[in-house]
């Protein structure tokens, strides 16, 4: 029997204010994004929703994906250094990269077959990198042509990637288009001589599109919007090259040429009249040679880790890149970021500009247009609310003072969010 209280009926008139339920309000998309707190919450939905052949394809890496894991752990392997009692009111994050302005530090990456993680494809990513002032990059391995991206985002800043492929001809007709359709930036993708091995789309026999049998038929039952959007929206074709029956990498080994040298690089500057930016780069010496082709832009990237395995780890090379070259070209960086203070520590050491790959695909697959949209908000509100810690309210405020990098335990620990 309990002493030290009094037992009552519970009245209608205390529960009131303690019921919380609310009826749905918003549509589902919406809310099931709402919830979505970061990038790998995305990324749990987009695996719950996307067929395993294209949610690997985007997820995975080359060989014992420890590039990728390497990428990532160096973002965490960083400790801040904030400055307290900084008036932070006025926190903004525009940059002007290439002579253009930008509201973030942050462009949408080259993906290959975006169609294939969402119907809604690459016209979903170029218009919310729009909306969000950010530049979209188109890859060579669209789904969608440029000139379909360009009339679906007529007022975003659309770059195009470049794979020359060992047909100069066809690959120069489409730099031809691209410059007709108004991008001013041709990213050069330079670290695809072949392609790497990825091993999760061979053990799942990855086909564009992804073909119909048992196992992917059995493995469609959970995931209906995506099957539905697949089956009643024209068939993803791969719009350099059409019907392709063979599987991904045998495309990519095809296509990709291996006897590019920086010669092709120096000859490509000379078709080229607007901004030129080589991406791949992986070394000081091969930066300093891109500079010398005349490069406007270089990106420390080693493919999200779908390349060379055991590549080396974008942000460290940053600090050495940065020590050697100056002010001869724009120095930006990507693989690994999955998170704002990912962009912002790259940003202190020394990158001019970043660039995502997974953190938007994650968004798409899990929603559409608003999922990437919502990987914009989640990446802009870590963003703003880290530099407010820090102490600064520019990008030109941050220094390399605020970012110190721990001693590495490459491979130890499982990523958060991980599973
Ligand atoms: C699914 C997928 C497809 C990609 N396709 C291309 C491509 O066609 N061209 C290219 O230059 N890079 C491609 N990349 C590499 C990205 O441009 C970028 O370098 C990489 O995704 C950055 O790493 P992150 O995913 O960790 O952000 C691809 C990456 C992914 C994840």
């Amino acid at each position: 029997m309990a002493k030290n209280f009094k037992r009552q009926f519970p009245r209608y008139k205390d529960l009131a204010p303690l019921l919380k339920f609310k009826l749905p309000s918003l549509p589902s998309r919406e809310r099931r994004l709402s919830k979505a707190l970061t990038i790998w919450d995305l990324r749990a939905l987009a695996k719950k929703r996307t067929p395993k052949g294209p949610f690997d394809y985007t997820d995975g890496a080359a060989e014992s994906e420890v590039t990728l894991e390497r990428a990532r752990r160096a973002f965490l392997d960083l400790e801040f250094r904030p400055n307290i009692l900084h008036d932070v009111k006025g926190v903004s994050l525009e940059c002007t990269v290439l002579g253009e302005k930008f509201a973030m530090p942050v462009g949408m990456a080259p993906t290959g077959f975006t169609r294939m993680m969402h119907s809604e494809g690459e016209n979903a990513v170029a218009r919310a990198a729009a909306k969000f002032g950010i530049p979209y990059a188109l890859s060579t391995l669209g789904t969608t042509t440029i000139e379909d991206v360009v009339s679906a985002a007529p007022d975003g800043i659309n770059w195009f990637q470049l794979y020359m492929w060992k047909d100069r001809d066809a690959s120069m007709q489409l730099v031809e288009r691209a410059k007709k359709s108004g991008v001013k930036n041709l990213i050069l993708t330079v670290d695809v001589p072949v392609a790497g091995a990825r091993y999760r789309d061979t053990r799942n026999g990855l086909t564009v599109p992804p073909s119909l049998t048992v196992k992917t038929l059995i493995d469609a039952i959970p995931k209906p919007e995506w099957w539905i959007n697949f089956l009643t929206t024209p068939a993803i074709s791969f719009v350099s090259m059409k019907n392709w029956n063979g599987t991904v990498a045998e495309l990519l080994d095809f296509m990709f040429d291996p006897t590019m040298t920086f010669e092709d690089l120096k000859w490509i500057r000379s078709q080229w009249d607007n901004q030129l930016t080589v991406k791949g780069i992986q070394t000081i010496e091969d930066a300093k040679k891109a500079a010398e082709c005349g490069a406007d832009a270089i990106i420390l990237s080693n493919h999200g880790g779908r390349q060379l395995d055991r590549a080396p780890v974008p942000l460290h090379l940053l600090i050495d890149v940065k020590k050697e070259l100056k002010k001869e070209l724009e120095i930006h960086l990507d693989t690994g970021i999955m998170h704002g203070a990912d962009i912002l520590a790259a940003i202190a050491l020394g990158a001019d500009f970043t660039y995502i790959g997974r953190a938007y695909l994650y968004g798409l697959m899990a929603g559409g247009q608003e999922g990437v949209e919502r990987a914009l908000t989640i990446l802009g509100t870590e963003m703003v609310r880290t530099m407010k810690l820090l102490g600064v309210n520019s990008l030109e405020e941050l220094e390399p003072k605020h970012v110190r990098l721990l001693p590495t335990h490459a491979g130890l620990g499982t990523l958060p969010g991980v599973k």
